[in-house]
């Protein structure tokens, strides 16, 4: 069935007035323009859709069911119509945005900035491993994504905004706390609570104690940044964590920072997202407050 939304809309004026003189008024058409598309459209359906008993002009059953039919059409067109109104529509709008498990301690702070600024926007959150956001570049399933370094492999842009030293930390009460220029030989017999093998941080741990040529005993496995702080301040073990999230265990002595050969590793935060995306306006607003929160969330998070 060939149809246009002309001819709908032309269908509908005329179904509505019941009137061909009167669709054509509102319509600001002539009269027998308005006729030669309802022939045409009679012609497209196969069968009659008005009727003419006496002066007044009805609906047939046809009619009756295509008036329905072009009214959802129309509705699902308004629908859509203002969902792209409020996709333009920054201060309303929804944003689609994953970060990596250690980028939540300044993630959320930022999106709290993002929401003071756009109080009625709504924003989306999810926080996992690197594993996980790499998945969804490759679905593009997130408007923006913030990680560590973007694998090379990946046709993406990966802008990065701030940097992100990985620390080796330990109890206050550990041998080694307060030791000055520690080998990291002497880390071969330390027991290690370390993040889930899909983790960044786990990752680039494993590169520098390759490179070095040490393994020291993995203790525990834990997938959450948190945790793993509580377990080391638990006396479990040593661990290697971002030191933008220790701002408040350092502050309440729960852990110390261990002064140790090649550290920090020096490893960046990144916005990601896949080449040739279109950014929606509100993951532009967000990509633009992360650039611009970047140095003074930096100095706060490692003073
Ligand atoms: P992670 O990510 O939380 O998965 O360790 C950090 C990173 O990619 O460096």
């Amino acid at each position: 069935m060939h149809v246009t939304f002309r001819q709908l809309a032309i269908f509908n004026a005329v179904a509505e007035k019941l009137s061909f003189t009167e669709a054509a008024n509102t319509l600001h058409l002539t009269q027998p323009a308005v006729s030669v598309q309802i022939k045409r459209l009679e012609d497209s359906v196969g069968l009659p859709l008005f009727e003419q008993l006496g002066k007044r002009i009805y609906l047939t059953g046809a009619g009756e069911e295509l008036l329905h039919y072009s009214r959802n059409i129309f509705h699902e067109l308004d629908e859509a119509g203002e969902m792209f109104a409020q996709m333009q529509d920054i201060s309303r709008g929804t944003l689609n945005v994953s970060v990596a498990t250690t980028a939540s301690s300044f993630a959320t702070r930022m999106i709290s900035a993002f929401l003071k600024q756009y109080p009625a926007a709504t924003v989306r959150l999810d926080v996992t491993n690197r594993g996980t956001l790499i998945r969804q570049l490759e679905n593009n399933e997130k408007d923006i994504v913030i990680m560590g370094k973007p694998p090379e492999t990946m046709d993406l842009v990966g802008e990065a905004f701030m940097d992100n030293p990985l620390v080796v930390i330990a109890s206050p009460d550990h041998p080694l706390a307060g030791q000055m220029a520690i080998g990291i030989q002497t880390l071969q017999r330390e027991p290690f609570v370390v993040r889930e093998p899909a983790s960044g941080t786990r990752a680039a741990l494993e590169k520098l104690f390759s490179r070095c040529q040490i393994s020291p005993a993995i203790q525990v496995e834990i997938a959450d940044t948190e945790a793993i702080k509580e377990a080391v301040a638990a006396g479990l073990g040593l661990s290697v964590v971002s030191r933008h999230t220790l701002e408040l265990d350092l502050q309440a002595g729960r852990l110390v920072i261990l002064d140790v050969e090649h550290f920090p590793i020096a490893r960046h935060w990144y916005l990601a997202y896949r080449r040739g995306k279109r950014l929606s306006p509100i993951a532009l607003a967000f990509k633009a407050l992360v650039f611009e929160q970047a140095p003074t969330m930096a100095a706060a998070l490692s003073p």
